[in-house]
């Protein structure tokens, strides 16, 4: 018997798969039932990941009694709704990222959460990543010197007719897929958000940014470099530079188990840690809910709704528009 809060799984794609095998993977992690569109999806991934119990719709799931927390794995469109109808429902959530289709629809999952009295957290699984952490606090302690730039990229080429990564009404594009990694990753790196953010892209005929490339400038001086793509893999590392020295990301930067401190005159420091990738914010998630906590301390929700703002902010440079807001 497992102390709550028991997992409820809202969807049966990709990013929903590789949580339930993270959870799995936890000791103290119960999952007591997996939500879909169809009762034939649902069932197929009940029994392929030896999940009890499959609810062939959301609002089944989201009346669940024996579910305490809901992992929202839906579309970025889909993530509102998802997510107010399980807080309004009783149900602690933790919503993949990007958090929702902008900041306006993030505020309302926040009052949500507010209103029920429910705990909420955006998963960016980056920010709980050991080397990630062990990163952060290296360049907070002067390892590299004065904080001079951060670049990073992320281009994946995605070519799946009609998937969810090119669809403007699934907001699809590469900022809320990916390009979120290397704006946030510089946010956690600094812990500050950019003054200044200018970013020029390239859209797809259907109107969803399929490459962009910018510069964020930080209060405390540091510039980020981020580039991202929808349409070609890119390399997957990223360099952080200072005065007295540099950090070279092994790739993926944004799931990394490792890194290497070059510093002017000394033989290279690596660094590489244990990672359990998406179980670590799980974990976090599970052990706030329990000791009584509304939001995460590592991303709270005043966090998540800055990270919004900035996505607004590039989206609206690149001159992308939703359906849904337009
Ligand atoms: N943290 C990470 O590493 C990571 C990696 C990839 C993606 N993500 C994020 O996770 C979310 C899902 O990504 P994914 O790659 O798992 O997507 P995916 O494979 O396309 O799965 C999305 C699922 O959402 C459900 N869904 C609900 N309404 C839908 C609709 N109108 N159209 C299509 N699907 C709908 C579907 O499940 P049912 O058919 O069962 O309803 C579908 O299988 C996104 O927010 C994405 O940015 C995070």
């Amino acid at each position: 018997m497992t102390t709550p809060p028991r997992w409820g799984i809202a969807s049966t794609g990709k990013i929903a798969a590789s949580m339930v095998t993270a959870l799995h993977a936890l000791p103290d992690a119960e999952i007591t039932a997996v939500g879909s569109r169809s009762q034939a999806s649902a069932d197929e991934f009940a029994s392929t990941h030896g999940i009890a119990r499959a609810w062939g719709s959301y609002d089944e799931l989201f009346a669940d009694p024996d579910v305490d927390i809901v992992y929202v794995a839906s579309p970025h469109s889909h993530h509102r709704e998802m997510t107010i109808a399980a807080l309004d429902a009783g149900q602690h959530v933790l919503c993949e990222k990007a958090f929702a289709v902008n900041a306006a629809e993030a505020r309302e999952m926040v009052d949500a959460a507010r209103r029920n009295d429910r705990f909420l957290m955006e998963a960016m699984w980056t920010w709980f990543i050991p080397a990630v952490v062990e990163l952060r606090d290296r360049i907070a302690a002067g390892s590299i010197g004065r904080l001079l730039t951060i670049e990073a990229a992320f281009g994946i080429r995605v070519d799946v007719p009609d998937g969810r990564h090119r669809r403007p009404d699934l907001a699809g594009g590469a900022l809320l897929d990916v390009g979120i990694y290397p704006l946030t990753f510089a946010c956690f790196l600094t812990g500050e958000h950019p003054t200044d953010v200018r970013a020029y892209g390239q859209l797809t005929p259907d109107g969803v940014d399929e490459t962009f490339a910018g510069v964020a400038s930080f209060p405390s001086g540091p510039l980020a470099t981020f580039q991202a793509s929808i349409g070609a893999l890119s390399g997957h590392g990223a360099r952080i530079v200072g005065t007295d020295g540099r950090v070279e990301v092994d790739a993926p930067f944004w799931h990394t188990a490792g890194f290497t401190i070059h510093r002017d005159g000394a033989e290279p420091e690596r660094v590489a840690l244990p990672n359990s990738g998406l179980a670590h914010e799980a974990a976090h998630a599970m052990a706030r809910v329990r000791a009584g906590h509304r939001e995460s301390d590592v991303i709270d929700l005043a966090t998540t709704l800055r990270t919004m703002e900035l996505l607004d902010d590039v989206r609206a440079q690149l001159g992308v528009v939703y359906p849904s807001e337009s």
